[in-house]
């Protein structure tokens, strides 16, 4: 599909594929290092995310700031996005004609970032990106390993926002990361 960084980004910010563009403020292509080893993908943007036109960047963002950095990492070395760029109304989530119009961007960025390990946030993402049979609960903690890339299906920090007897597990998958991390990358 796409080649390059500058048009994917352009062909993110003019697409009119879905209506979702029609009823957001920006666009949140996604942020970090073009070259990352690790990708985290959420849902959609939120109002915060809406506004700044930055991925992760509300209440939930700053947990996910928080555990990105409880494994050693910083944001300017990951890769954030979601499945889809534009903030679904209310918060909802997006519906499956929604996510594939947006799929061919979220594929373009993992293409373009190669990374070694992708961490799915929540059941939104890991159905987009392991198939509709998906259940995080099921799910999550379990490595899938596709194409040589690793990929951790985990709760979405929202969840954890709200239920706070998630975040024990979701440490777990955390923590999973960082021993992969390390397995793979050294360090
Ligand atoms: N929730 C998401 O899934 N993505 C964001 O960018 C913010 C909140």
């Amino acid at each position: 599909m796409t080649t390059s960084w500058a048009e994917l980004m352009s062909e993110i910010e003019n697409c009119s594929a879905c209506p979702l563009r029609a009823g957001c403020q920006r666009v949140v292509p996604g942020e970090g290092s073009p070259t990352a080893d690790i990708m985290f993908i959420g849902e959609g943007p939120g109002a915060d995310e809406d506004r700044l036109g930055r991925p992760f960047v509300g209440r939930a963002g700053e947990l996910l700031t928080k555990m990105i950095h409880a494994i050693g990492m910083e944001r300017a070395e990951v890769y954030i996005c979601n499945t889809v760029k534009c903030r679904p109304p209310g918060n909802r989530v997006p519906t499956p004609e929604e996510m594939a119009a947006c799929r061919p961007f979220l594929r373009a960025q993992v293409a373009l970032v190669r990374p070694r390990i992708i961490v799915l946030l929540g059941a939104t993402a890991g159905r987009d990106v392991l198939g509709d049979g998906f259940r995080v609960t099921r799910d999550r903690g379990k490595w899938v390993e596709k194409k040589g890339v690793w990929i951790m299906p985990t709760y979405h920090p929202s969840a954890l926002l709200r239920d706070e007897t998630l975040k024990r597990p979701a440490w777990e998958d955390f923590k999973q990361v960082r021993v992969k991390a390390r397995e793979l990358l050294g360090g």
